[in-house]
């Protein structure tokens, strides 16, 4: 091999390393909070144990025979999870009566800071129809990779941490499996109305 073509390859190898490069700085921008990410439909969710905010036991099988929706997040985020759960408020809302039919799960992915005190304390913003649960690590690790939740402890600054997480609502039917994920983006009585279709 010529001087010259050892060059050409060595300059080829550096700029497809840039380009590596490039497309992981990309994937890292990309944050799954932001981008919608829709697992495929198959095999989501699945049996569960966890404490809620009166801690009360709380199990998957306790949602037998009433459709629930279920949403990953922590107490500490600053924006995407309480408008979630604001949203979701305001679709329960709309529900009347018939939202005791129907179950709604706030998942915590930060079970270090959200006791059940602090979710009973971050919940009483929201509609009383909610349960806040959390469990040890393993246990929260357990049910998010059920769901395909991406979670993960992001470092701070200030030495304090937030968490990436999946921001998706999931609509589970009566039999606990997975519909879709829950459209937020219309307005609360559309999306109640959708709700009441699986009763
Ligand atoms: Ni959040």
């Amino acid at each position: 091999m010529s001087a010259r073509t050892t060059r050409l390859l060595l300059l080829l190898a550096a700029f497809l390393a840039g380009l590596g490069t490039l497309f992981a700085i990309v994937l890292l921008v990309v944050r799954p909070e932001t981008a919608a990410m829709v697992p495929s439909a198959a095999a989501i969710g699945g049996p569960f144990r966890l404490v809620d905010q009166n801690g009360q036991a709380v199990t998957d099988r306790d949602f037998k025979g009433e459709p629930y929706v279920v949403f990953f997040g922590f107490t500490h985020c600053p924006d995407v999870c309480p408008t979630t759960l604001m949203e979701l408020s305001d679709v329960l809302d709309k529900l009347g009566p018939d939202a005791a039919r129907i179950g709604a799960l706030f998942i915590t992915v930060d079970p270090e800071r959200d006791t059940p005190a602090e979710l009973k304390d971050y919940l009483s913003s929201f509609n009383p129809r909610f349960k806040g649960l959390t469990g040890d690590l393993a246990a929260i690790a357990q049910v998010a990779k059920s769901y395909r939740v991406y979670m993960k402890k992001v470092p701070l600054d200030n030495g304090d941490y937030t968490m990436d997480h999946t921001a998706l609502v999931y609509l589970m039917d009566k039999n606990g499996k997975f519909v879709a994920p829950f459209n937020l983006k219309r307005r609360p009585e559309d999306a109640a109305a959708d709700l009441r279709r699986y009763l």
